[in-house]
């Protein structure tokens, strides 16, 4: 929780701005690569993407890396806000250097308000879920509650509300998926993302954050293949199971939850650093609630069909992120981060 509100500020904003590094590093990334650098210099605190963490294959323009970078900034801008601080952005701040994303002053500010608490609380919470949801609506209240995180940050989230809709983007998934199960480049980049049982990376998506047989849900939103077969996951098989086996076979299927589409009026840097910002705050809001969000990015990273869901399903509006947001129906799955010193230059 937030310290409260500090009287004497000698000697604090380098402090504050390390302490809300720690918190940005626990936004959500593409594969868990964490494609961020911080560098803090007394009260000022730059992001940078960090290029070389891009995938190369699904993502060139570098879009979910800086949508994952966004994140990490919402996050930083809410841990100074918990402590008191009021962060200064100016985004994109020189043309010449595209990778630095974003300058952050924190100056002395008031004291956090009940708001920034609760959505505070939940920065090291939230997690990622990679499977079904309870059955049971989401509150429309909740639903407006999100829709107006997502639009004070620039956002704008599209609910498939009809079932054929929701339907077609579970098929696109589906289509989008299979391609990259069947593209040797696209299936070696997520190999190199999703690490062996018992490695000793901080990054990647690890066993622990996948279940070892992924839910069916209705309509059928399909996983990313971390396990790519070998059966890793975390849960007991099931009785009879193949060991290889990820399908969760004749069960019942779960509910697939509110899908929704983050999406932007344009579609450049900026623009993903503001659907990371306000993917980061849907997230929080949501998880202040008890929802989670899975997240199904397959078809957003196949050119032909992020053209389709943004002709058909966007309106004019570009498609950043496709989540589907409720509530979960196992036990949360865990997630690992790079230690601040690999991550955060402190300046003289
Ligand atoms: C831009 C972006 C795209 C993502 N796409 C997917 C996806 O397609 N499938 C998935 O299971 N998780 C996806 N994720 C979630 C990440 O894998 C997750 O954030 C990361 O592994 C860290 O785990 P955590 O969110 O539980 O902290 C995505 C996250 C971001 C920010």
């Amino acid at each position: 929780m937030p310290t409260p509100h500090k009287t004497d500020r000698a000697g604090r904003p380098a402090e504050d701005a390390r302490r809300a590094v720690e918190d940005a590093i626990w936004a959500p990334s593409v594969h868990n690569t964490q494609p961020w650098r911080f560098a803090v210099r007394g009260s000022r605190i730059s992001l940078r993407a960090d290029a070389d963490r891009r995938l190369d294959v699904a993502d060139p323009d570098g879009r979910e890396m800086l949508i994952s970078c966004g994140a990490a900034l919402y996050n930083l801008r809410l841990g100074l806000r918990a402590l008191g601080d009021e962060p200064e952005v100016t985004l994109l701040p020189d043309p010449d250097r595209p990778h630095l994303l974003a300058d952050v002053e924190a100056v002395p500010g008031e004291p956090a308000d009940e708001r920034t608490a609760r959505l505070y609380a939940q920065v090291r919470r939230r997690r990622s879920h990679r499977g079904g949801f309870r059955s049971g609506p989401v509150p429309g209240t909740l639903l407006a509650a999100l829709r107006q995180e997502a639009e004070r940050e620039g956002g704008r989230l599209v609910q498939a509300v009809d079932a054929h809709v929701a339907g077609a983007l579970a098929a696109l998934t589906d289509a989008a998926e299979h391609v990259q199960r069947c593209t040797p480049a696209y299936a070696s980049e997520i190999a190199r993302w999703a690490p062996s049982p018992g490695t000793r990376r901080t990054d990647g998506v690890q066993q622990g954050a996948y279940p070892r047989q992924t839910p069916r849900t209705e309509p059928h939103f399909p996983a990313r293949d971390f396990a790519r077969g070998q059966g890793w996951g975390t849960g007991a098989p099931a009785e009879g199971e193949e060991p290889g086996s990820t399908d969760a076979g004749g069960e019942e299927a779960a509910a697939a939850g509110v899908v929704v589409l983050l999406v932007t009026r344009a579609d450049g840097p900026a623009d993903w650093l503001r659907a990371g910002q306000a993917l980061q705050a849907v997230l929080l809001r949501a998880a202040e609630h008890g929802l989670s969000a899975a997240y199904h990015t397959q078809a957003l990273q196949v050119p032909e069909l992020r053209a389709f869901i943004r002709a058909h399903f966007c309106g004019d509006a570009h498609p950043q992120m496709l989540l589907r947001i409720g509530v979960p129906d196992v036990r949360e799955l865990t997630s690992v981060r790079r230690p601040l010193q690999d991550v955060l230059i402190e300046e003289p």
